[in-house]
């Protein structure tokens, strides 16, 4: 059970957002893959995350692992990755056609985080227009804004006369078992795309938040799969959809929580949905896309048109169904989550409302008296909450 000292309080997850500061680091392009472990997270002194859910976002959830995925820093100098790539023209060209900025988007420390995909599929008469994804829809922009120089991820659509080119990346830590990840990003562009950042693992487990271009810029789609059931009839219980929320065209900070038996969506730290209904059971990985085919759910693109959507980093903290084995199973992340397993969680860290984004905090330390058995996971709960709480 939970101690529940500190409901009453005002909603700690505005909170978390309206103190944190965005620090746009000096520029200096590199992508530091976050399978090392060791620059955004002090693992050796945090050994979990405790994080603000539920409702309020004043329950704790605890998580073992944690990772920062950090595009704000990727240029050499103000005037690159300012102009986006030309459209592709054919379906063919977005087939075959090789990834912008190889030197981040193939280098080995993305590719240890990062799958970008090629796959295409066919016209059917629900979805009319046929989809190809393409390497060359996955770009690195820099803010042209002037006076704030950051870079940011983007994943683009676009609308050729007879088919519809898009975009997908898979991150490659595949066997995430429940997770809070959230994304500072927005959308722009035509109508009739659509934005996806969500967990996968097949097409009944699958928790999305969704941006519909052809939606009202402060409408946001959260659900978790099918929304479809057997006989093709919509489960109205699967999605939801509220409006008068922050527009997603300017930049916001989405976020699911994938709990045990809860599914909780956020936006800049406040509670905008929550759903029971299919909370995904299968270990799961986070895929992010930009797509249309014509279909009800997408709408139809207009010829010519192209939207993009663009994001200036994602977090996650999270579990594993089995060894994290960390991307390309490293090593000392194996060696890693023995020590974590043997030892509890000593140390407890926070990644909301941090000195440095990106970078956890602790909160409380469980050493006990010999230092060698720490709080057991049951335990914590108690133990922390005031510590995470009052540290506020
Ligand atoms: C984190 O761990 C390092 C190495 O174990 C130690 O030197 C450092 O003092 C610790 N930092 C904190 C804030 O506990
Ligand atoms: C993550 O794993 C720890 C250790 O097993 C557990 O105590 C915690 O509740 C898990 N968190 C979630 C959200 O499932
Ligand atoms: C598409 O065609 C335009 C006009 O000819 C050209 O400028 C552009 O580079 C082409 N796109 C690609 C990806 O080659
Ligand atoms: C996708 O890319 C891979 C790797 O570059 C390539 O081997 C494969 O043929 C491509 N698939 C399609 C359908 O174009
Ligand atoms: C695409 O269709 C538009 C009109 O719908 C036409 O003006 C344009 O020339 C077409 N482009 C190509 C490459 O066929
Ligand atoms: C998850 O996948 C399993 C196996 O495919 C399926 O039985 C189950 O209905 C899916 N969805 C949920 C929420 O468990």
């Amino acid at each position: 059970m939970i101690p529940m000292t500190f409901t009453g309080k005002p909603s700690l997850g505005a909170l978390f957002y309206s103190i944190t500061v965005f620090l746009h680091p000096v520029l200096s392009a590199q992508y530091t893959t976050s399978g090392s472990e060791t620059p955004h997270d002090n693992t050796q002194n945090c050994t979990c995350y405790v994080v603000g859910s539920g409702a309020n976002a004043d329950q704790p959830a605890y998580f073992q692992y944690y990772r920062f995925f950090d595009f704000r820093n990727l240029a050499d100098n103000a005037d690159q990755y300012v102009q986006a790539p030309p459209l592709l023209n054919t379906s063919q060209e977005a087939a075959s056609a090789s990834v912008w900025d190889a030197n981040i988007l193939n280098s080995d420390a993305w590719k240890t985080d990062w799958n970008i995909q090629n796959w295409s599929k066919p016209a059917t008469s629900d979805f009319p227009t046929p989809m190809t994804n393409s390497f060359a829809n996955v770009y690195i922009q820099q803010n042209a804004d002037g006076g704030d120089d950051f870079t940011f991820l983007t994943l683009r659509t676009s609308r050729l006369n007879d088919s519809q080119t898009a975009a997908e990346i898979e991150n490659e830590q595949k066997n995430l078992m429940h997770v809070t990840m959230r994304m500072h990003a927005r959308v722009v562009g035509s109508k009739g795309a659509v934005a996806g950042f969500f967990t996968f693992f097949d097409d009944s487990n699958e928790s999305d938040i969704e941006i519909l271009t052809r939606d009202p810029k402060t409408t946001i789609r959260y659900t978790n799969q099918p929304a479809v059931d057997k006989s093709g009839n919509e489960v109205a219980s699967a999605s939801v959809a509220p409006q008068n929320l922050a527009s997603w065209d300017q930049w916001q900070t989405h976020r699911i929580d994938w709990l045990d038996k809860n599914s909780f969506w956020y936006l800049n730290g406040k509670e905008v949905a929550a759903n029971t209904y299919s909370v995904p059971r299968k270990p799961s990985g986070l895929t992010i896309n930009m797509w249309s085919d014509g279909g009800e759910w997408s709408g139809n693109m207009e010829q010519g048109g192209s939207a993009e959507f663009q994001i200036q980093w994602i977090e996650m903290a999270f579990n594993t169904s089995g060894p994290v084995g960390g991307p390309k199973g490293k090593r000392d992340v194996e060696v890693l989550q023995k020590r974590k397993k043997s030892k509890g969680c000593e140390v407890v860290c926070k990644i909301d409302d941090v000195e440095k984004m990106g970078t956890p905090d602790i909160v409380s330390v469980n050493y006990s008296m010999a230092g060698s058995v720490s709080v057991s996971w049951g335990l914590l709960a108690i133990v922390t909450l005031v510590s995470f709480f009052t540290s506020m």
